[in-house]
C-alpha cells in the first residue's frame, strides 16, 4: 500500500503504468506506415517521462513490447527493435542528466546482442539515479513474471532454503519484477481497448484502471492531466469500507 502525495492540492499517483496503444492506427489515419506511428509514439513517450519527472511521480512503467508482439510481421518487429536501440542511444545521456533511473523488465535474451548491450549499459549508467524510476517492459508478460517467481520459489524450496509455510504472498511478491517499488497506483491504457493484455498482472491487483480512446502518439499534457484528475477523484479502499477510510463508525 502506498502513501499518496499531492501536487497543487491534487492526490498524485506515485507509480504510473502505461500500455501505449494506438501507434498503428494513428499512422493508418494519416496513410503512413506503422513504423511512422511508432516513431510518433516515441515523442509521446519522451514527453510523458518529462512530465512524470516534473510532477514528482516516483515511478513510470511502460509496456514497450509484449511477449506476444513477436507475432507481428517480421519487418515491423525488426523496425521496432531498431527504434528501441536508436532511442536508447539518443536519449540516454539526457535521461541520465535528469536523474532518471532506467530499468528493463522482461526476458531480454531474445534481443540482439547490440540491444542487450545497450540495455545493460543504460541500466548501469543510471542505476544510482533517483528522480524517476523508468521501467521499460520489453519482451515482458505478466504470466512470465509470475511463472518466473514460482520457479525461483520452488528452487528455494527444493534447496531447503525455505519451507512450504514460507510460501506467502509477500514471499511471492519478492520474486517478481519491480519488487522494490510501490505497486502501480494508476494504470493507463490508450487506444480504446479496455484490457490488461498480460501487463503487470500481480502488481495491479489494487491499481486504478484508466482507459482512453486517445491514440498513443496523441497522448499529450492534457491527456495525462485528464488521467491524473480522474485518479484524484478515486477513493482507494484496499478492501476497507468508505466509512472506515473517513474514520466514521459503521452504523
Ligand atoms: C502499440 O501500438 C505500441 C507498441 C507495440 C509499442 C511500441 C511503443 C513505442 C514505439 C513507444 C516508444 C517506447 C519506447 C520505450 C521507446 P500498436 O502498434 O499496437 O497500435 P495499433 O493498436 O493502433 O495497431
Amino acid at each position: 500500500m502506498t502513501t499518496q502525495h499531492k501536487d497543487n492540492n491534487k492526490i498524485l499517483p506515485q507509480h504510473v503504468a502505461v500500455v501505449m496503444d494506438g501507434n498503428g492506427r494513428w499512422a493508418k489515419k494519416r496513410f503512413l506506415p506503422r513504423t511512422a506511428g511508432h516513431r510518433a509514439g516515441v515523442k509521446a513517450t519522451r514527453r510523458l517521462v518529462e512530465l512524470c519527472s516534473i510532477k514528482g511521480i516516483t515511478a513510470l512503467t511502460l509496456f514497450a513490447f509484449s511477449s506476444e508482439n513477436w507475432n507481428r510481421p517480421e519487418q515491423e518487429v525488426s523496425s521496432l527493435m531498431s527504434l528501441f536501440l536508436s532511442t536508447l542511444n539518443s536519449e540516454l545521456n539526457k535521461l541520465h542528466e535528469k536523474g532518471v533511473c532506467i530499468r528493463f523488465i522482461g526476458d531480454r535474451t531474445r534481443f540482439s546482442e547490440n540491444l542487450q548491450a545497450g540495455i545493460a549499459s543504460a541500466e548501469k549508467k543510471t542505476a544510482a539515479n533517483t528522480q524517476l524510476k523508468l521501467n521499460i517492459a520489453a519482451n515482458y508478460g505478466g504470466r512470465w513474471d509470475i511463472v518466473n517467481a514460482a520457479l525461483k520459489l520452488s528452487r528455494k524450496l527444493a534447496d531447503g532454503d525455505i519451507s512450504e509455510s514460507q510460501i506467502t504472498e509477500q514471499a511471492f511478491t519478492r520474486e517478481l519484477c519491480l519488487v522494490d517499488l510501490p505497486e502501480p497506483d494508476l494504470f493507463i491504457r490508450t487506444g480504446g481497448e479496455q484490457r490488461i493484455s498480460n501487463f503487470l498482472l500481480w502488481q495491479i491487483a489494487y491499481t486504478e484502471l484508466f482507459f482512453t480512446d486517445t491514440l498513443w502518439p496523441e497522448f499529450d499534457d492534457a491527456a495525462f492531466d485528464e488521467a491524473l484528475e480522474w485518479y484524484a477523484t478515486r477513493q482507494r479502499r484496499f478492501g476497507k469500507t468508505g466509512d472506515q477510510l473517513q474514520g466514521r463508525q459503521a452504523g
